[in-house]
């Protein structure tokens, strides 16, 4: 490829399948910028495997879902870490290397399910039901996690409940993820109201016509969709679980009923399985570009904090989850 640097022409092949070529002189500046960049600060970049394939595949270091973002935020030994993923993400990495200067290239990039619930929402809660232990999904603020007892992901949601050896609990804020969850325990859970503006939109005749369309076609799908399409779907994890799933069982033709980048990024490492691809955007994890990310680290913003009171209890809260 004329006019591009040997290293960004090199990552290309490994993106070809997903990214078209009259694209990718786009892009090659900015990679070849935040790789000189990463080194001079010291940094590196945790990516959510929403995002999309010249992040994800060219400029991570570390990709992964909720849960393994969070827990290789504890071990890194960069100075700096930028979270290519929305706010709650990079809250979560500061919670847990709070030695660690957290960017977030876009501070608008936030999540329907942390906007649903406040601390004071948390509070009562708690006073309606005394003594029942509160679970909540790492998608909420340091705010909302520092009021709760544990955190949860949807890799790790089930066995957080079992953990705690109760009859009841209440798991906050994702009422999908909630009665997902309640299908596969004998715990009762209480739930909150809050929804993924991404995964409500599914529904169970988006899949009956993809498989009538489709013939054979393996239908994973994400726990925060509505336990209706769950129980069309094949099978049901985060979105690690369903990268997963593709590199054990290599469906001949599969369909992440998820965001849309998670097939793309997917795809590259199987190239012998069909993905189908009905998939919704996630306007949040969509605000983080190669161009914000290589702004972030030029100018070291915007740089996540945490009060540190509230930090000291969200942090109990995340950490909790992480023994489990
Ligand atoms: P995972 O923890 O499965 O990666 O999910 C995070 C998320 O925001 C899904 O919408
Ligand atoms: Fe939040 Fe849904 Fe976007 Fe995930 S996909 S960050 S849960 S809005």
């Amino acid at each position: 490829m004329s006019g591009i640097s040997p290293s960004a022409a090199a990552l290309y092949s490994r993106v070809e399948k997903v990214i078209p070529a009259i694209e990718w002189p786009a892009f090659t500046d900015d990679i070849d910028a935040i790789l000189q960049l990463k080194r001079e600060r010291n940094a590196v970049i945790l990516a959510h495997n929403y995002q999309t394939p010249e992040i994800f595949h060219c400029v991570a270091d570390i990709v992964g879902d909720s849960l393994a973002l969070a827990r290789k935020a504890m071990d890194v030994e960069a100075d700096v870490i930028v979270l290519a993923g929305v706010h709650f993400m990079a809250e979560t990495a500061k919670l847990l290397s709070p030695g660690k200067t957290v960017l977030i290239p876009d501070m608008g990039a936030g999540c329907s399910l942390a906007d649903s619930i406040t601390p004071e929402d948390v509070r009562l809660m708690r006073q309606r039901h005394p003594g029942v232990p509160i679970v909540t999904y790492v998608n909420t603020s340091a705010a909302v996690k520092a009021e709760s007892d544990i955190c949860c992901t949807s890799g790790n949601a089930k066995a957080v409940v079992e953990s705690l050896g109760v009859p009841r609990v209440i798991m906050l804020p994702d009422e999908y993820l909630a009665r997902n969850i309640a299908a596969q325990t004998d715990v009762e859970i209480i739930a909150w109201k809050g929804h993924c503006e991404v995964h409500e939109r599914f529904t169970p005749e988006d899949i009956r016509e993809l498989r009538a369309a489709h013939p054979g076609v393996t239908v994973l799908a994400h726990p925060e969709c509505p336990p209706e399409v769950v129980a069309e779907a094949d099978f049901a994890g985060s979105t690690a679980a369903m990268s997963d799933y593709v590199g054990t069982e290599k469906p001949a033709r599969v369909v992440l009923m998820t965001e849309c980048s998670m097939s793309d990024n997917v795809a590259v490492d199987h190239p012998d399985v069909e993905f189908i691809r009905p998939c919704n955007l996630c306007p949040h994890m969509k605000r983080i570009t190669l161009g914000n990310i290589r702004t972030a680290l030029e100018q070291m913003h915007h740089q996540v904090t945490i009060e540190p009171e509230l930090s000291a209890r969200a942090r109990l809260a995340v950490e909790r989850m992480l023994a489990v």
